[in-house]
Formats: structure tokens, sequence, C-alpha cells
């Protein structure tokens, strides 16, 4: 399996792989809109999973916000793999090249989100040394079912850099605007 920086031709793949990805229990959006948009006003890195030539999982990692007193935090966005390939480490080397990136670019926390719905997913953020930082109880009711929404963190003083990252996909003049947190 190769790790790379998203190319030009891989976003049909990704596109694919985002329509067969999710479920109610991994997305709270479910059925209403698209999973993915690729960050473009911020630092960021898409990364994919190449395996026998084809694009087989992706993350997307940015900066959380513009905000000057945000700006030693990044986010993981977007992680999926195709169902095809799970359970077979894709999911742990695109986390821990998400990590790579965001040391390498001097950030010193990552955060997520993910659905109490979706153990498998945090397991693998787990795996990878995120932990739980908050939990948002019955942020979600899924066919009749609460589901929390869960704060994961991952700390670079606990997680060091293994290996020299990619650069950014896209990058975004220093501290422009006043935007929110996400
Ligand atoms: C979550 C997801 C990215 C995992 O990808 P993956 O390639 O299957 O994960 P890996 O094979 O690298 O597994 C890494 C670890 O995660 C955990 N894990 C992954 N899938 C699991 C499952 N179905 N059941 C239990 N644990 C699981 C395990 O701890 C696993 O380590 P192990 O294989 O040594 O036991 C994939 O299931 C996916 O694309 N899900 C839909 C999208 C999604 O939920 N994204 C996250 C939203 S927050």
């Amino acid at each position: 399996m190769q790790l790379r920086e998203v190319e030009p031709g891989d976003w049909g793949a990704i596109a694919e792989i985002d329509e067969t990805a999710w479920s109610p229990e991994s997305d709270p959006g479910y059925g209403v809109r698209g999973v993915f948009r690729p960050t473009s006003d911020l630092p960021s890195a898409t990364i994919v999973a190449v395996t026998e030539g084809r694009v087989v999982g992706f993350v997307e990692c940015a900066r959380r916000t513009s905000n000057p007193c945000n700006r030693d935090v990044a986010r993981l966005r977007c992680i999926a793999v195709h169902p095809e390939w799970r359970r077979k480490g894709v999911g742990r080397a695109l986390t821990l090249a998400a990590i790579d990136w965001a040391w390498g670019q001097s950030f010193e926390k990552i955060v997520l989100t993910v659905m109490s719905s979706n153990p498998e997913a945090k397991a693998m953020y787990e795996a990878c040394g995120f932990f739980e930082e908050a939990r948002l109880r019955g942020e979600f009711v899924v066919d009749g079912v609460a589901s929390d929404d869960l704060f994961m963190a991952c700390l670079r003083r606990l997680v060091p850099a293994r290996r020299s990252a990619p650069s950014p996909t896209h990058a975004a003049p220093e501290d422009v605007s006043q935007e929110g947190s996400t």
C-alpha cells in the first residue's frame, strides 16, 4: 500500500468511496448531504491510500480554524476506506499519516468527532493515540436510537512524529479571517 498526497486524477475514486463508505451510524447527515467537501480556505492535506493502482481510502486533515488563538489545533475532518478494503490496516495507516502531517506542520493537537454508534472508528482512533476528550450526550437520534457525539483528541507531546510528513495540499494566508469554530 502506498500513501501519498491526493493527485487531480484521484477525485473520482474519492467520490466513489465517499458514496459507499457511510451509514446512519457513522454520518449524522446520512441521506441528507454528501460527507466529504475538501477544505479550500485553510492549510490542509488530503492523503490517499493506493493498493494495486487503486485509491482505496482517503483522509483529510486541516487547520481547525483560522483564528490565531486556535493556530496549534488541526482537525481530522474526514476519513473513509472502501468497504471492500476494510480491516486490512488502511484506516490506521491513513490516520497515522494524518498525524504525521499535522506534526510536520507544527500543530500541537488534532481533534475530531465520531458518533458513539461508530465504535469501529473510535477503536481505530484509539489505536492511533486519540483519546476521548468530551461527549455530547444524545446529540443525534438515528432510527429512534440516541447517539452521542464524541470529541477525540491526539496530542503531539504524547504521540510523537514517526517520520517526515507530506506538505499541505492548500496553503492559506496566515490568520486572515475571524471564522468561528466548526
Ligand atoms: C473507520 C474506518 C476508516 C476503519 O478503516 P479500516 O481500514 O477498516 O481500519 P483498520 O483495518 O486500519 O483497523 C484499525 C483498527 O480499528 C479498529 N477497527 C476497525 N474496524 C473495526 C471493526 N469493524 N470492528 C472492530 N474494530 C475495528 C480495530 O482496532 C483495528 O485494529 P485491528 O485490525 O488491529 O484490530 C472504516 O471502517 C470506514 O471507512 N468507515 C466508514 C467511514 C467512517 O466511519 N469514518 C470515520 C468517521 S468519524
